[in-house]
């Protein structure tokens, strides 16, 4: 039962600008990229982008019965009810048009004003703020509106597994920068210094951290920006965790840091703060020219976002607090028994200040993070997953994601203990 062998998330050593190879295609050509006189019909770009190996793994869990899944990465709970019965009065009332191509006038002044009160920035919402099919789709488009052939983006390993494709699907090549559990997964400044040639357009970040939990520090983010404007870099910020801060720690916006507003691409949504996953709903603040840029793809694209989701995240805007600051104690209260729980179990975890999820070692086992989380899911059907599906500086780590009931928790941890009984390097 193979979780993600060919699965591996696009690393630089696939590039094949890099390489010389013919693309990364295994995974493409077993789909069937090559047609019957051996040319490609799948462009390159996208042959080098290897299949999402968590996408797999949930399938092979979907044949399982009985699995406790700390694999989703999505809000266990459903959209509090008040924001979903704006969306059934939005069908009730016959919103089932296009809206503008920006989005909802409305629910892009709300925002503004939101954005304002809780990041301290101003952006407009005619010339700066986009409603999106998902933070999913503003990262598309921010990386298609920014990068010419061959332009080189950093990107931190490990990171969500949709950022590197994002950046080879626009022409891009990912330059990926090893982050550490001993530094708390947060992106060192000087290695990212290190690592920008004259090629170098972008830096994408990504905090709170999917899949490390790691919220930057605000000097770590200040030397960031500082190279930033010193080197004339763009940054995207996927901000999409920003809500789901905990213990004390804060979530600093680099936009609102000096010099910054004009040189970022900012990107946020309902997804997980709202439980609102299934909307596909979100937006995107950007400088006007790169707004513009973003726009022109999007119009194209995708028309406009889904109205009744508009409409169910212009209720979210406006009255959604209260279910966001309840859902964040209980994530609370889950994360502390998680990390927690698996220190004392003997998975190294460092504590996760952001996010849904852990992202313990499993080094000591004896087992790679692999054929832990393989073994793991057929013995005591408790799914996670194999950090090295998000990039080549997770392997020997898992992803375990809370947002999933407590109890739940309480028996995946108790089931692991189980199986570590079992490990190859258990005493
Ligand atoms: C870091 C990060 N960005 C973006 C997304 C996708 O968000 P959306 O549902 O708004 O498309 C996810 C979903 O897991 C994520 O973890």
């Amino acid at each position: 039962m193979p979780i993600a062998s060919n699965d591996r998330p696009y690393s630089s050593d696939d590039d094949p600008r890099r390489t010389g190879a013919a693309g990364a295609g295994s995974a493409a050509a077993a789909q069937g990229a090559g047609s019957a006189d051996g040319a490609a019909r799948v462009a390159e770009r996208v042959q080098a982008v290897p299949g999402s190996g968590i996408r797999r793994f949930f399938d092979i869990i979907a044949s399982m019965d009985h699995v406790i899944s700390l694999g989703v990465g999505e809000p266990d709970f459903v959209t509090p009810w008040p924001i979903s019965e704006a969306g059934i009065r939005a069908i009730e009332q016959g919103h089932t048009h296009y809206t503008s191509n920006l989005g909802l006038l409305e629910l892009r002044e709300a925002i503004a004003r939101d954005l304002e009160r809780r990041y301290g920035v101003e952006w407009d919402p005619r010339e700066e703020l986009l409603i999106t099919t998902g933070v999913s789709e503003g990262l598309d488009l921010a990386a298609r509106a920014i990068i010419n052939p061959g332009d080189e983006v950093i990107v931190a390993d490990p990171s969500y597994a949709a950022h590197a494709p994002a950046v080879v699907l626009a022409g891009g090549v990912p330059v990926p920068i090893t982050t550490r559990a001993s530094q708390g997964f947060a992106l060192d400044p000087k290695a990212v210094e290190a690592a920008i040639t004259p090629r170098t357009k972008a830096l994408l970040i990504a905090y709170p951290s999917n899949p490390t939990g790691a919220v930057l520090e605000r000097p770590t983010l200040e030397a960031l920006a500082e190279i930033a404007r010193r080197h004339n870099l763009l940054v995207i910020s996927d901000e999409i965790y920003d809500r789901l801060v905990y213990g004390g720690f804060e979530h600093t916006p680099i936009a609102s840091l000096p010099g910054m507003k004009e040189r970022t691409i900012t990107l946020g949504g309902f997804s997980k703060s709202h439980a609102m996953t299934g909307w596909r709903v979100a937006w995107a603040a950007a400088p006007s020219d790169l707004f513009a840029g973003m726009l022109k793809i999007h119009q194209y694209a995708m028309m406009s976002a889904p109205t009744v989701a508009q409409y169910a995240a212009l209720e979210a805007v406006r009255a959604g607090e209260e279910y966001v600051v309840a859902m964040r104690e209980e994530y609370d209260r889950r994360r502390q028994l998680m990390w927690r729980g698996f220190n004392k179990l003997g998975l190294a975890c460092a504590e996760p200040r952001g996010a849904f999820y852990a992202f313990p070692s499993v080094a000591q086992t004896g087992y790679d993070d692999e054929t832990f989380a393989e073994q793991l899911l057929i013995q005591e059907q408790v799914a996670v997953v194999p950090g090295s599906a998000f990039g080549a500086a997770g392997a020997g780590h898992v992803r375990a994601c809370y947002a999933t009931s407590y109890d739940e928790i309480e028996d995946a941890l108790e089931r692991i203990g189980r199986f570590l009984h079992y490990a190859p390097l258990a005493k």
